[in-house]
């Protein structure tokens, strides 16, 4: 029997560390939020795609009466990233949070069927995407989905 350990890093950002494209996904991913359809959590989540051609893909999480037929912003702006540019790459995602009109201090981060789409995208373009989750206290910015979800189910 053989141990593995494998380790892993992020960066903690305030927002004097933003360069001009992390701020305007992070600004994408905090109006998007304010589109949010989250009449029964009332945790309002948006998500930025930025695609290698430069666009802006938004998304915000959509409820549902039906509770499990809603889906979170990740999902929403990815699928329609890969709706509207099924070949362009994804670079990067930034997601925001807020709930009673405050924006979280500390950053969300995405659930795991979120992750599992991630990936995808990322196989997909053969190419990491940066992930930006935004707090007002910090933000966190991750190299590659892989960080987020190791051993990740591929088809082979
Ligand atoms: N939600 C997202 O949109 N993204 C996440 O990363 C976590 C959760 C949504 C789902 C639901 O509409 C609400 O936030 C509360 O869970």
């Amino acid at each position: 029997m053989k141990e593995i350990v494998s380790s892993y890093r992020y960066w903690e950002l305030a927002e004097d560390d933003f360069d001009e494209s992390v701020r305007k996904l992070v600004d994408a991913a905090k109006e998007a939020s304010c589109r949010a359809y989250a009449p029964y959590s009332k945790f309002q989540v948006g998500a930025a795609v930025l695609l290698a051609n430069g666009e802006i893909v938004t998304g915000n999480n959509q409820e549902n009466g039906a509770y499990p037929s809603g889906l979170c912003a990740e999902r929403t702006a990815l699928f329609a990233a890969g709706a509207n540019y099924p070949d362009i790459a994804v670079a990067a995602i930034a997601i925001a949070a807020q709930t009673e009109g405050e924006f979280l201090k500390k950053p969300i981060t995405p659930c795991g069927a979120c992750r599992q789409v991630m990936q995808e995208s990322e196989a997909r373009a053969g190419s990491e995407m940066q992930i930006i989750l935004y707090g007002t206290d910090k933000t966190l910015k991750i190299s590659g989905v892989r960080t987020l979800l190791p051993f990740s189910f591929e088809l082979t």
